[in-house]
């Protein structure tokens, strides 16, 4: 075994080091608090490894993402999405029967109770989407509060699957005031889902291949990857027992940020703004490169991928076939590729190694198959539960797993005494106070 030397304050102390199946080296400082008194400091967490897990590897340098040790590009070009939750969740390729026993067990689950319908109805119907993911699924733990065995929890991963593409679907449905379409039975995950998306009582529905191919490439793409700001506050909230219902919820909003999966919604606005703005590419990327605009060119950098991100490699190509399959001509996949062209050749973008992230383009590819831009990061969701859900369970099952608990630096105030109201000077005005006309 390796170790690392660290000498602090003049006195020198002994860290092991580990080691992953990829040669990832890491130093092993569980016992830097108790034998130093100093913590480690690392914000944003760029350098700390939070745990081990077997799930998913990517090498950012390289480009690399492998589920199970499966690379991206063979899975999303042979698996449905059902297999790649089993895989996830698992840990192995499913045989033909337990897929089938899986999907059984999926479609069975798909239904939400009738008393959660109710829920849809009291939330104004200019909710996001995700806000009513993420309330909906923690409510899930009020319909199914038993986790208390295996069984239970196996039970509820699948619920949970099984019933957040309802949850979405009906989701999307109450936003434009159409009636609920309940799931079928004959269908798969993906159909089931765009049935329900998209079926109206009064005609029947048939599922175009294309966007069933289009969406199993989607979640495919999402399902999991690694310790990202979502996963780690999954695996932060289930560190403290809560159920999964509620640790998955919490996944969800860390989702919705625009600096994560909330990103896929600010492209599309990004790229309508550029050519409402009459397709100033230079503008915008001047703007980007100016901190002091606010700007970012969103659906680009990573903090992980420093050359490519597979995803978008993957959905670039996808995106342009899906289109000319469906007979579309989008412009803004064409404002997408300039601007990735240009990044690509700017110095700026260059030198920090920016690319073009998962984001860039999935929002092309949902445009394209009729999603509205509010439900993209729901989609982003629906395709990342086999990750959060693997990894919850990985962490729950883990013999060596403790609260998550974080340390600081602390920089406020030393001790100083309380000072009683009638002794206390205004130090900064309020607004009020700043508003208020002063009378004697
Ligand atoms: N546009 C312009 N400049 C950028 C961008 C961008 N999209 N992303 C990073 N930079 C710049 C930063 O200003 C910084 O410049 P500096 O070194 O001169 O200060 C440098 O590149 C490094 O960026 P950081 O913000 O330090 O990188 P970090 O790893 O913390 O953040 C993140 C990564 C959040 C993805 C960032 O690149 C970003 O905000 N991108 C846009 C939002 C986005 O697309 N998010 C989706 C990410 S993928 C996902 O979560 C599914």
């Amino acid at each position: 075994m390796t170790t690392a030397k660290l000498i602090l304050d003049g006195k020198e102390y002994e860290f092991p080091t580990v080691v992953g199946t990829e040669n990832e080296v890491g130093v092993d400082f569980t016992k830097l608090r108790p034998t130093t008194g100093a913590i480690s400091v690392d914000p944003g967490y760029g350098n700390t490894g939070s745990c081990a897990s077997s799930i998913t590897f990517i090498d950012g340098e390289k480009g690399i993402l492998r589920y199970r040790g499966y690379p991206i590009e063979e899975i999303a070009e042979e698996a449905s999405f059902t297999e790649v939750c089993f895989l996830l969740i698992y840990g192995h390729l499913p045989t033909q029967r337990e897929l089938d026993t899986f999907n059984e067990k999926l479609t069975y689950h798909s239904m939400i109770h009738e008393a959660m319908k109710q829920f849809f109805d009291d939330f104004p119907v200019t909710a996001h989407p995700m806000m009513v993911l993420s309330a909906m699924i923690a409510s899930l733990s009020a319909f199914y509060p038993r986790a208390t065995t295996d069984e239970d929890r196996e039970l509820n991963i699948i619920r949970l699957i099984a019933k957040a593409s309802t949850i979405a679907a009906f989701s999307y449905k109450k936003s434009v005031g159409q009636p609920f379409i309940y799931p079928r039975n004959d269908l798969t995950y993906t159909e089931n889902f765009l049935h329900m998306m998209f079926a109206i009582p009064a005609e029947p529905y048939v599922v175009p291949p294309v966007l069933n191919k289009a969406l199993n490439l989607l979640l495919i793409l999402h399902a999991d990857h690694e310790q990202n700001c979502s996963t780690s506050t999954v695996r932060m909230v289930g560190s403290s027992q809560a159920n999964l219902f509620a640790s998955i919820s919490a996944g969800v909003m860390a989702l919705w940020g625009p600096l994560h999966g909330g990103a896929n919604q600010k492209v599309i606005e990004m790229l309508q703004k550029i050519r409402e703005d009459g397709g100033d590419y230079q503008k915008y990327m001047d703007m980007a490169k100016d901190k002091k605009s606010g700007f970012k060119l969103m659906g680009f950098g990573h903090r992980v991928y420093k050359n490519f991100d597979p995803r978008a490699t993957l959905l670039k190509e996808a995106a342009a076939d899906v289109l000319a399959g469906l007979g579309i001509d989008d412009p803004l996949l064409e404002i997408a590729k300039k601007l990735e062209d240009i990044a690509l050749e700017d110095q700026f973008f260059v030198e920090r190694k920016l690319y073009p992230n998962v984001d860039f383009y999935s929002g092309i590819l949902y445009r394209a198959m009729g999603i509205p831009t509010e439900m993209f990061t729901v989609m982003f969701a629906l395709g990342r539960l086999p990750g959060w859900i693997s990894q919850w369970k990985e962490m729950r099952e883990d013999p060596k797993g403790r609260i998550s608990r974080p340390r600081q630096i602390y920089t406020g105030e030393t001790k100083r005494p309380y000072v009683p109201m009638k002794d206390r000077k205004a130090t900064v005005a309020t607004p009020e106070e700043k508003l208020e006309p002063v009378t004697v």
